[in-house]
Order: C-alpha cells, then sequence, then structure tokens
C-alpha cells in the first residue's frame, strides 16, 4: 500500500525540480523509486531532506542533496504523516523529524502526503501528538503540556539508554491530546509553550494532495 502511494507521487516529479524529501518508511520508498527514475531517466533533481535519516538514504542512493537554506523554497515536497483526518489536517513525527518536515513541507511550493489507507482517521488525535522540547526545559513543558492530555517523554528502545535525541538535540514529548481544541489552535498553542521547539499537528498548510495507498490501487484526497 505504502508502495502504491509512492508509485503515484512519482508521478508528480518533473525533470529539474527541487524537492522536499520526506522521513519514515513510506518517504524512503518514495526516495528509493525516485534515485531509480533519476537514473534511469538522467533527471536533473535536487533533494532537499527533512532528517538526518533520509538524507543518508539519498547520499547513499547517489541523489543531489541541497539544504533549505540553498532552496527555501522547494518545488514539490513528498512526505509520510501518522494520521490524516477528513480535513487533511496530519499528526506526523513518528520518526521524531517533525521540525525538519514542518519547515521544509510548510515551505514547499506544493506539499503531498502519501500514506497507506491505516493512516486515516476520523478523530486527529486517535494519535498522540510528538512535541519536540529543549532538554534543559523539558520537565517545565511537560507541566504546561498537563492542560491539553497526557504527555509522555519518548524514551529510546533501542542503541541508546535514556530519552531519544532528535536531529536537533532536542527530546520529544508524545501528548495524548484530551482538551478539545481545534487542529489549528492547538498547532499554535503548543508552540507557545516555554522549551517547545515545534510540534507534529500539520494544520496550518494542509497538503495540496494525501494519496492513499489501498490493497487494491489509490485513492486521491484533495482540499474542498
Ligand atoms: C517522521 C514522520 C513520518 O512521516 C511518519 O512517522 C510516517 O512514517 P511511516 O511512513 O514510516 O509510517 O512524521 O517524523
Amino acid at each position: 500500500m505504502r508502495k502504491r502511494a509512492a508509485q503515484a507521487a512519482l508521478e508528480l516529479v518533473l525533470d529539474g525540480m527541487v524537492l522536499g524529501l520526506g522521513s519514515g518508511s513510506t518517504a524512503e520508498i518514495f526516495t528509493r523509486l525516485l534515485a531509480d527514475r533519476v537514473a534511469e531517466e538522467a533527471l536533473d533533481i535536487i533533494v532537499v531532506p527533512t532528517s538526518a535519516g533520509i538524507e543518508r538514504v539519498a547520499l547513499d542512493l547517489g541523489l543531489q542533496v541541497s539544504s533549505l537554506n540553498e532552496y527555501p523554497e522547494p518545488d514539490l515536497a513528498v512526505d509520510g504523516a501518522d494520521a490524516v483526518d477528513k480535513d487533511l489536517n496530519l499528526v506526523k513525527g513518528g520518526g521524531a523529524c517533525l521540525a525538519r518536515e514542518k519547515a521544509v513541507d510548510y515551505a514547499a511550493k506544493r506539499f503531498v502526503v502519501i500514506v497507506d489507507e491505516r493512516k486515516l482517521v476520523s478523530r486527529l488525535f486517535e494519535v498522540p501528538v510528538p512535541v519536540e522540547v529543549m532538554p534543559c526545559a523539558w520537565r517545565a513543558a511537560e507541566q504546561v503540556l498537563r492542560r491539553f492530555g497526557t504527555p509522555r517523554l519518548r524514551l529510546s528502545s533501542q542503541g541508546k539508554y535514556g530519552p531519544i535525541v532528535t536531529d536537533n538535540g532536542n527530546f520529544v514529548i508524545d501528548l495524548e491530546v484530551s482538551a478539545d481544541v481545534p487542529p489549528t489552535e492547538l498547532e499554535i498553542e503548543l508552540n507557545a509553550v516555554p522549551g517547545v521547539v515545534e510540534n507534529g499537528i500539520f494544520s496550518r498548510r494542509r497538503p495540496d494532495e494525501v494519496i492513499v495507498g489501498t490493497p487494491t490501487g489509490t485513492k486521491r484526497l484533495k482540499p474542498t
């Protein structure tokens, strides 16, 4: 299902584009398909990665890698998501890459999300919202986040003892939201908490399209 969505997104890629490259397993499938196409068709594509993880994959595949500072407005960003609601609000950050993902995805001229159908939710906050916080302020931020629900510091499950550390050197608190606040307001309110760097609600710049991989094909969701 993820591959079907990635293949459909690949058709949106045109020669000469600067592409924002998302993070996670679905974005990685897209990146591998992209590298094959770039090699087969000798395309001139520059990629702007949203994480150290996808940057490493892109470099290994021989893609031309650059940065958001060099290309502040990529032509197209293709990224995965952890949850998509009917209004195409997203929760992202399952891979702890939310801050750079948001910087790249929001800056792109066109933003396309690729998911499998299990990511479609009836209530956006069925999944916890990842919140990136400064290590020196995580406990203070956690106290304030309790106003919105139940916060849990994300711990590393392998390779490191203790909290996971983002590409930016920060921690992640997963917030199970119980407050009844619309996504666009919560996205702003969470970023106003001292110590918070960014949160994984993507509601202020909705995707231009969500490509959903299904067991038999794809379906395409567009904002109404
Ligand atoms: C990483 C992300 C990913 O896009 C999200 O977690 C989806 O990942 P996957 O495609 O592996 O399900 O936001 O921070």
